[in-house]
């Protein structure tokens, strides 16, 4: 089985390269990836020691380069984690999102056209759906829930979901698509939420949260959410959206103060600052139609995952020191500067 991961330098798709290695070993493994800013090459230095790892640094709005890896290869499998993924930059420069998650995901879905794959996955999130109100707990998102995006984010990830779907409409390309909740676990870029707090309380310095703090995230380890894209890809139904999420939601002071007390910090390093523009206010996945028909269940308990997490930024220093002391400085500072 020849296999594309895209953006497997990144977050999700470096621990899914991981889950295939050592759930696959006999699978032939491609990685492209343009290594942007929030990708890491030191990230795969284990998975670059297998023989049936290659990794290649490209783009993948790139036409002529994907056609001529897709030529070579050959692949039986493609899964798209490619993206340009923080809804903060997406608000200060929304054209780079829609290069690459729009035009991106296009040029992929061509090239998949052109030499026929069993299976096109595009891996994509629960923000297509916008937000639900905080005082009704009852109303989840489920694969019928009106795409509603708030961010320049939210709004190329579902633009393309909607270009995948109308290749499997126009052209019959077996696609799927998987739309996930907030995930956490070890290479999580320390731009996000879990990772930024967890960084700067063992510094001690100041914890940035938006407005009150009562926006809620439902999150999901993200080894569940590699075993949720494992089972759609395997015996997922073809034209298919799924949902993927834990029923675990929660505020993210909750979070924060979590971590603090994990780390054994003080709460008076959370500062309050200036609300993002057009934060959701909660997120929350019905997660029925993947448990009913791919008998797909989270597996981690958000008590025993943020303690696995922490303790993987406690013995991967050097890995998020490198990133947080580097260029990434001069973006927070700009970033928060006006907050
Ligand atoms: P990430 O930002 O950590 O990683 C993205 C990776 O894609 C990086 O390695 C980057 O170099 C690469 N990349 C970006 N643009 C590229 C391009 N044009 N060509 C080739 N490579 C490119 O993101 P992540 O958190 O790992 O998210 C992966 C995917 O999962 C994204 O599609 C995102 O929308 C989706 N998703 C993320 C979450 C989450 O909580 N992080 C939840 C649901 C879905
Ligand atoms: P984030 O990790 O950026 O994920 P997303 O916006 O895709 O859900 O943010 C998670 C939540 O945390 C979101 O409600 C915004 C909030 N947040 C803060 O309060 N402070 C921060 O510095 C960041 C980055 C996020």
């Amino acid at each position: 089985m020849k296999v594309l991961i895209t953006g497997g330098a990144g977050f999700i798709g470096s621990n899914f390269i991981y889950y295939m290695q050592e759930k696959y070993p006999d699978y032939y493994i491609v990685c492209l990836d343009a290594l942007t800013y929030a990708g890491n090459f030191e990230t795969l230095e284990h998975a670059m020691k297998k023989s049936n790892f290659r990794f290649v640094k490209g783009n993948i709005a790139d036409r002529e380069s994907v056609f001529k890896l897709f030529e070579e290869e050959g692949f039986n499998i493609v899964i798209n984690f490619a993206a340009e993924s923080h809804v903060d930059r997406s608000i200060k420069d929304p054209e780079i999102f829609l290069k690459a998650n729009v035009l991106g995901t296009q040029v992929l879905l061509d090239a998949a056209k052109e030499y026929g794959v069993d299976r096109f996955h595009q891996v994509s999130t629960d923000e297509v759906y916008g937000e639900l109100p905080i005082d009704r707990p009852d109303l989840f998102f489920t694969e019928d829930t009106p795409l509603q995006c708030s961010s320049p984010y939210s709004a190329s990830k579902a633009s393309a979901d909607l270009l995948t779907f109308s290749y499997y409409k126009t052209y019959k390309l077996p696609i799927s698509i998987s739309r996930c909740s907030n995930n956490y676990g070890p290479y999580h870029f320390p731009e996000k939420l879990i990772p930024l707090m967890i960084t700067r309380a063992l510094y001690e310095q100041p914890l940035p949260v938006y407005g009150d703090g009562n926006n809620v995230r439902d999150w999901l380890y993200v080894e569940d959410h590699c075993r949720a894209i494992d089972l759609i890809i395997h015996k997922g139904r073809v034209g298919e959206v799924y949902n993927v999420g834990g029923h675990n939601e929660k505020t993210n002071l909750e979070v924060v103060k979590l971590i603090l007390k994990e780390l054994n910090k003080p709460e008076s390093l959370i500062n309050f600052v200036a609300d993002r523009p057009g934060h959701d206010l909660r997120y929350a996945i019905d997660p029925s139609k993947i448990q009913l028909e791919l008998g797909w269940q989270p597996e981690t308990l958000f008590s025993e995952g943020i303690s696995k997490t922490i303790r993987w930024y406690l013995d991967n220093s050097k890995w998020w020191k490198s990133i947080v002391n580097g260029e990434y400085r001069q973006y927070y500072e700009r970033m928060y500067k006006e907050k």
